[in-house]
């Protein structure tokens, strides 16, 4: 029972400001400690360190902006993952903006080939650097991991580990046209905000894991952006969108994947504390670490 929180100050793969901050506000909101309580061994080694690519260096390739600084970090965050997971340790990754998880799905994957992944999202983050209307690379991992992003010679590294019967996503609402397109040429099972008021968060997490891993034997990596939450319960992050999961939602999705015992990695991202009010900051972290908690334990009596 040990966890290694991987703390990923980046924010490469879009271009608001202070969502590099947001793992080392939920580390100071004292994480560690309370996963500790919670009965986990828990290494932290510091935030991750990266070399920097200044813009002048990483121009645009395509549409895609901050390439090679993207390709680069994802890179090494990989495996930084797939060495905790192959020590038997659950990496527990802060971001950070989500592009990261090509590096946290695409570790799990080499040591767990097998493993479903929950995304968790207002977003599909399934653009290809063709299809993508803002070049930002956060809207793009999961095409990279499908291997559905073409070849570029930059994201080389990537395989195309991600199988698109072991990818489900909840709580989508913000889904680009070419995007939906996507989704149904690959046959990906994804239950929108509609799909949660119709049946109940319960019943969507039940069918979520049926398509996923219908005898609950698959390892899970939940992949968790923090926008999935409505602005309200999680006001800090750089793409905000109204309609979200409620505070109990978010965390019964946890709870539920949890009680699976079947989680392996867990990505906890795009906390920005640069955006909106100091509340609204000490709310957003504080359910970023909360959320963490519920995945790892702390709803069992
Ligand atoms: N679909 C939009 C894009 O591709 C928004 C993506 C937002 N992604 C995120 N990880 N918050 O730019
Ligand atoms: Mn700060
Ligand atoms: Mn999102
Ligand atoms: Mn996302």
């Amino acid at each position: 029972k040990s966890v290694a929180i991987v703390g990923c100050p980046f924010r490469g793969g879009q271009a608001k400001l202070g969502v590099d901050h947001g793992p080392i506000h939920m580390v100071e909101a004292g994480l560690e400690q309370q996963l500790r309580d919670l009965g986990w061994e828990v290494r932290f080694d510091g935030h991750h360190q990266f070399e920097q690519i200044s813009e002048e260096n990483d121009p645009p390739i395509g549409k895609m902006k901050n390439p090679r600084f993207v390709s680069q970090v994802c890179k090494a965050v990989a495996s930084v993952v797939s060495d905790h997971a192959r020590r038997g340790q659950l990496p527990v990754v802060l971001g950070g903006d989500h592009s990261l998880a090509m590096g946290t799905i695409g570790g799990t994957l080499e040591v767990y080939p097998n493993a479903c992944v929950i995304w968790v999202d207002a977003h599909a983050d399934i653009n290809t650097p063709e299809t993508t209307e803002s070049g930002n690379i956060h809207g793009m991992p999961v095409s990279f991991l499908l291997g559905i992003a073409g070849n570029e010679p930059e994201f080389a590294w990537v395989k195309p580990a991600l199988r698109a019967n072991r990818l489900v996503y909840i709580g989508l609402r913000d889904v680009d046209a070419d995007e939906k397109r996507i989704l149904r040429e690959n046959g990906i099972k994804a239950f929108s905000m509609h799909e949660i008021d119709r049946h109940g968060i319960g019943k969507v997490v039940e069918l979520a894991l049926d398509a996923v891993n219908p005898n609950r034997d698959l390892p899970i990596h939940l992949s968790f952006d923090v926008d999935a939450l409505d602005p309200t319960v999680a006001p800090s992050t750089g793409t905000p969108v109204r309609g979200g999961l409620t505070f109990r939602e978010g965390h019964y999705i946890c709870e539920a994947i949890h009680e699976t015992g079947l989680l392996i990695a867990l990505d906890l991202m795009e906390v920005n504390p640069g955006l909106a009010d100091a509340e609204s900051v000490r709310k957003t972290v504080s359910v970023g670490c909360s959320l963490v908690r519920a995945a790892l334990g702390e709803a069992l009596l």
